[in-house]
């Protein structure tokens, strides 16, 4: 395929910069560009959402004003790409070069082309004095907004160090096998047939040693595998593992209460090779709920797909108590960042606020819908304790006919190397979550 010319990838990640900058998720920004450039504009994108504070603290030392939007987002783009020789997707010189040319070539941004030479030529003379003047910025040094540092120091006092640092590694990509279609050794051969080498993650999980498109993987059009983070990949043997139903040989009644786009149901699924299930999925978001329908047909399975909003069971529950509920709630996603690198930039700390008092409406009305015996998994992809560990004392302070059966409560993300976050689940690199296994006592 022909390689547009770097100044354009340049000015199109710059484009999407802006627009991430202006509140655009990044999923947004990156699916305006073009198909055919929309790879490698990501990446370069992800690679600036990565070192932004640091280009935005350089950015400080060489302008003594904030340029317009998209001239500073093109600065800033350059800066970001260009610090760290070592990692630099291209040379500094012609990084300079490019932007330079990008932003002659635009109309929105000719006019400060030649203030955007003078900050990169006097950037690659001083580099040195200018990356040490910026050292001392936390924001510069790890590349996340002031207070979620401060609330990660505050909340993991030995690990924040760790945790930022991992945030800013690229995730690798890990599948999860369809164990109702395939095994896990079987399928490994595949991929290794294919000189895809993989290593064994989670309980059906492979990770792979280099990303891939998923068209390019053995068997995922017909649903032998599907990718999921090793950490996702505990939820459902986290809730299913020794649950029988109350009456033998019954299915078991699970209630997938925040569902889209499916991943989580489809490994309930899959799961339940020997006993039926019967799994119900509920999405308040109609669009997203499209998903889980097309998640579940890709790998053949059957859920009870619902549009509703599992904070108020009256209009869709049937009374009948259910056997495990799992609640994968709305969260910061600030556990994801490694996948998601606009997240940081685009959340603010009042969020955390207003996530945890949705979170704590969801628990308050699923409880009472678990059957005594039964089990409720609340889980959300977030390392702040507001809604993790906090929620979940809280919640158990309010409930005494609750339980904490062993969880692995707050799993930090882990960049690479195998990790033993969970006793006998060696997980490999994975994202940051939260679980909690809440258990109803009989009376
Ligand atoms: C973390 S995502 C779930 C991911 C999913 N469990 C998976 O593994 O594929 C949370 C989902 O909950 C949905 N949601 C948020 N509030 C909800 C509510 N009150 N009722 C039902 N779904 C809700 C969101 O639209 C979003 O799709």
């Amino acid at each position: 395929m022909l390689q547009p010319p770097l100044w354009r990838q340049l000015q199109l990640t710059a484009t999407a910069l802006a627009a991430i900058r202006a509140g655009t998720s990044g999923a947004v920004a990156f699916e305006a560009v073009e198909p055919a450039l929309r790879p490698g504009v990501q990446a370069l994108g992800f690679q600036v959402l990565r070192w932004l504070g640091r280009a935005e603290a350089l950015r400080r030392h060489l302008a003594k004003r904030t340029p317009p939007p998209l001239p500073d987002a093109l600065l800033c783009t350059a800066l970001a790409l260009a610090w760290d020789a070592d990692h630099a997707p291209y040379e500094p010189f012609t990084l300079v070069d490019q932007t330079v040319e990008a932003a002659k070539r635009n109309p929105a941004t000719r006019a400060q082309a030649s203030f955007i030479n003078a900050c990169l030529r006097r950037f690659l003379r001083e580099r040195d004095e200018l990356i040490a003047l910026t050292e001392r910025e936390p924001v510069a040094q790890w590349n996340h907004p002031r207070w979620w540092i401060e609330r990660l120091r505050h909340d993991h006092p030995r690990d924040w160090q760790r945790v930022l640092a991992a945030d800013n590694q690229q995730a690798p990509m890990t599948l999860r096998v369809n164990t109702r279609k395939t095994t896990v050794a079987d399928y490994r051969q595949a991929l290794a047939a294919l000189h895809l080498p993989s290593r064994p993650v989670a309980l059906s999980g492979l990770q792979l040693e280099r990303a891939r498109p998923v068209q390019q993987l053995p068997g995922f059009a017909e649903g032998e595998c599907s990718v999921q983070d090793a950490a996702a990949q505990l939820a459902a043997p986290l809730l299913l593992d020794g649950l029988q139903p109350v009456t033998p040989g019954a299915p078991l009644r699970v209630l997938d209460a925040c569902a889209a786009p499916g991943g989580k149901t489809a490994h309930l699924l899959e799961m339940a090779t020997t006993s039926p299930i019967d799994v119900s999925a509920l999405e308040v978001d109609a669009t997203r709920s499209r998903r889980i329908d097309e998640t579940l047909a890709r790998l053949g399975l059957q859920a009870k797909v619902l549009v509703a909003d599992a904070s108020r069971p009256a209009p869709w529950w049937d009374g009948q108590p259910f056997d495990a509920i799992l609640l994968d709630a709305p969260c910061t996603a600030s556990g994801i960042v490694r996948r998601h690198p606009d997240v940081r930039w685009l959340r603010r700390e009042s969020d955390i606020g207003q996530l945890a008092l949705q979170q704590a409406m969801l628990l308050a009305s699923l409880w009472p819908l678990v059957r005594p015996g039964g089990r409720l998994l609340y889980c959300t992809c977030s390392v702040f304790r507001e809604e993790g560990s906090h929620q979940i004392d809280a919640f158990l302070a309010h409930n005494t006919d609750a339980l904490l059966r062993p969880s692995p409560g707050h799993l930090l993300p882990q960049s690479g190397g195998i990790a033993r976050s969970v006793p006998d689940n060696v997980l490999g690199d994975h994202d940051g979550f939260f679980y909690a296994l809440l258990e109803k006592r009989l009376r």
